[in-house]
């Protein structure tokens, strides 16, 4: 059977053809171009730009934590328990300042990596940016510092030492973000909701944080975890001496803290360095990280490793941290150790 319709010669085909894209170009030329217009933008982006949104989005997180205490209305329960069997609280505090920094911050930057201690369906269209950046990060940083997008990973700790919250032993407690490219530690924000300060630092660009005048090693104040300070006593005494001192605390946040210069209002512990021996989460500590690079100072697993701040969240090597002291030395210093036998 002959086919029914209009038979077409192959130059009346091809004339047929070049007709309808001309038509198609013309009517979606415009949506196309804006298209790829805002595709290009998004594939970039500007790392003070980045900087002045993480840390409008800890400070945000900070007072949700902070009114959620204030309210008394935590409603902790159990995620679990760790491998070392200490318990893995989750409040209200947690969830309400996660919910307020992973939307805003991936609103903003819809196509950059943002992982987060907790998870939740709740999606916040609303949440974005002020794009409002502060007169210090503006006064100390240059913008136009372009990354492309699939190079970055965020990572955002909603709640660091939820269960000195839940204790209400609230100087402990910080929320933070660290922005990594291609895996390096490049930007660090740690803030305090209970006191206000907000730490910053962009390695090779400045920050709002010094190191202290001194450090000394002989013997060190040796900062620890305050959940797992009996297992770690004797590993540092046997690096350093039985008359060490070691300082346990909450939150890795915070133990960074200690290592810098801090506000005189702020009463912190003053530590020479500080070691995890035990599996740790990189949301715990790339933001302490970035702030130690940008200071010169460092923080490696226990082994003397750099830690590659993307992809999977557990770091498995433990963790020595300090500021201006020599890290080589530092690390020479200590037993054998291996955190996943333990
Ligand atoms: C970290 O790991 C990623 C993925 O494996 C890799 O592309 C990147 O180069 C690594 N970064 C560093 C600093 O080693
Ligand atoms: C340190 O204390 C341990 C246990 O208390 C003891 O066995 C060791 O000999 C002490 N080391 C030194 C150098 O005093």
């Amino acid at each position: 059977m002959a086919p029914m319709g209009i038979r077409l010669s192959p130059l009346g085909v091809a004339v047929f053809c070049i007709l309808g894209v001309g038509v198609i170009y013309h009517l979606y030329a415009g949506v196309i171009s804006s298209r790829l217009a805002a595709f290009r933008q998004r594939r970039k982006v500007d790392l003070r730009e980045l900087l002045a949104a993480s840390v409008e989005a800890a400070v945000l997180g900070g007072k949700e934590v902070k009114r959620v205490r204030e309210e008394n209305g935590l409603k902790e329960k159990s995620k679990g328990k760790t491998r070392e069997g200490a318990k893995e609280l989750l409040t209200r505090g947690d969830l309400q300042s996660h919910r307020k920094m992973f939307n805003l911050l991936k609103n903003t930057f819809p196509d950059v990596t943002v992982y987060s201690e907790e998870q939740d369906n709740t999606v916040d269209k609303a949440a974005s940016w002020s794009r409002d950046i502060p007169a210090d990060i503006l006064d100390k940083i240059e913008g136009g510092k372009f990354v492309p997008a699939d190079s970055v990973t965020v990572w955002i700790d909603p709640l660091d030492a939820t269960q000195e919250y839940t204790e209400n032993l609230v100087k402990y407690v910080t929320t933070m973000v660290c922005v990594a490219i291609d895996g390096k530690p490049v930007i660090g924000v740690i803030h305090q909701p209970f006191t206000g300060f907000t730490a910053w630092a962009f390695v090779g660009h400045g920050g709002n944080v010094q190191s202290r005048s001194s450090y000394s090693l002989n013997p060190p104040n040796v900062i620890v975890s305050r959940s797992h300070a009996g297992q770690v006593k004797n590993y540092i005494r046997d690096a350093f001496g039985n008359g060490t001192t070691i300082l346990p605390a909450g939150g890795a946040g915070y133990k960074v803290l200690s290592l810098l210069k801090m506000p005189p209002s702020d009463s912190i512990d003053l530590a020479d360095i500080y070691i995890h021996i035990t599996f740790i989460k990189k949301w715990d500590i790339c933001a302490g990280a970035a702030l130690l690079n940008a200071l010169g100072g460092h923080m490696t697993t226990l082994k003397g490793e750099d830690i590659n701040y993307s992809g999977d969240p557990l770091n498995k090597g433990g963790l020595v941290a300090s500021v201006d002291v020599d890290h080589k030395a530092l690390l020479e210093r200590l037993p054998n150790w291996e955190p996943d036998k333990h």
